[in-house]
């Protein structure tokens, strides 16, 4: 996506098959982009792939950079292990962003020296299709490299959301969890099966909210948010005060039950992520008109 807007773009590998490896998976997602008329930019494949270079050199990938992106393994010891050596060989204007799903930034550089340009820009995957980024600064982030974080977002085509502090789980994995939590209650009381479930959100609440979240819904589902609350507060809290403790997420049971509906569902796994990617892949084009 980078490559795509213009900037040019050096990644860092562990070793030299990753490398090439890497490079040959970017050229496949710029074609992808572009025979989806979904690219962030004016140039084609050819083009942005001339901006694209790589090492096994994490001096050379920083050297020159105004932005980072880490992208390694999930796990706050790796993380401080490698934001410790990107912190020794960074300039000192580079935006030193971490790809994190769930790790606050406040946990792995609180010691670095250049700790006011770190911070967590988080894409949800697949990002070629969806466009959200997270951004969330560890208390000690300097509103400048917060703000060159979004800008080089916007640029490069995707929708930055800004958290003003760290929580866990951040925004997205906050409301995923909440939905996840009361599909698997569903299932456990035996109100739903797992595949209306499904249907639920693929059917009403997912592309009711693909085009406008909960808040503005709430607002056009009433004459306002003030109207919408007038009615239905007390109806929305008597729910709520109806939902059940939080899932384990290790119920066997209800493992079970998911499970065996999943087997009929999914029979060839990697062909229902590339039909996941080809219909979020529509999603984006219309989004985008
Ligand atoms: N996969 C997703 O959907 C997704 C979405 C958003 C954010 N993230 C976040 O992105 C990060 C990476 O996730 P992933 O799923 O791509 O993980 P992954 O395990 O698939 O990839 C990790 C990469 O890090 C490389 N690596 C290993 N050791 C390294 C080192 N010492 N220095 C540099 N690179 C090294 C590996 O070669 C590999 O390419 C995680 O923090 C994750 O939370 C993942």
């Amino acid at each position: 996506m980078f490559a795509s807007a213009g900037y040019s773009v050096c990644i860092f590998e562990i070793n030299e098959s990753l490398v090439q490896a890497g490079i040959g998976r970017i050229r496949g997602n710029l074609n992808t982009m572009q025979k989806d008329s979904l690219t962030r930019g004016p140039l084609t494949t050819e083009e942005a792939m001339g901006n694209v270079r790589g090492t096994i050199d994490l001096r050379e990938a920083l050297h020159g950079a105004i932005y980072a992106q880490e992208s390694t393994m999930e796990s706050e010891v790796f993380k401080k292990d490698i934001f410790t050596k990107i912190d020794l060989l960074a300039d000192s204007e580079t935006v030193l962003a971490s790809s994190t799903s769930t790790i606050p930034a406040s946990l792995f550089t609180e010691k670095l020296k250049n700790r006011g340009r770190c911070l967590v820009v988080h894409p949800i995957n697949p990002p070629l299709y969806l466009t959200l980024t997270e951004i969330i600064p560890a208390p000690w982030t300097e509103e400048s490299a917060v703000e060159k974080a979004v800008q080089i977002m916007k640029n490069i085509g995707q929708t930055p959301v800004r958290l003003h502090k760290e929580v866990l789980g951040f925004a997205v994995n906050r409301l995923q969890y909440a939905l996840l939590a009361e599909s698997w209650r569903l299932v456990k009381d035996g109100v739903l099966e797992a595949e209306d479930v499904d249907l639920v959100m693929s059917e009403g609440l997912g592309p009711r909210y693909a085009f406008q979240g909960p808040l503005h819904t709430m607002h056009l589902n009433a004459l306002g948010i003030e109207d919408y609350c007038t009615r239905y507060a007390a109806g929305l809290r008597r729910v709520l005060a109806d939902f059940g403790p939080n899932p384990t997420f290790e119920e066997p049971e209800v493992i079970e039950k998911i499970s065996s509906s999943m087997q009929k569902r999914v029979t060839d796994h990697t062909a229902a992520l590339d039909e996941r990617k080809a219909n979020l892949a529509r999603l984006a084009k219309l989004k985008k008109e």
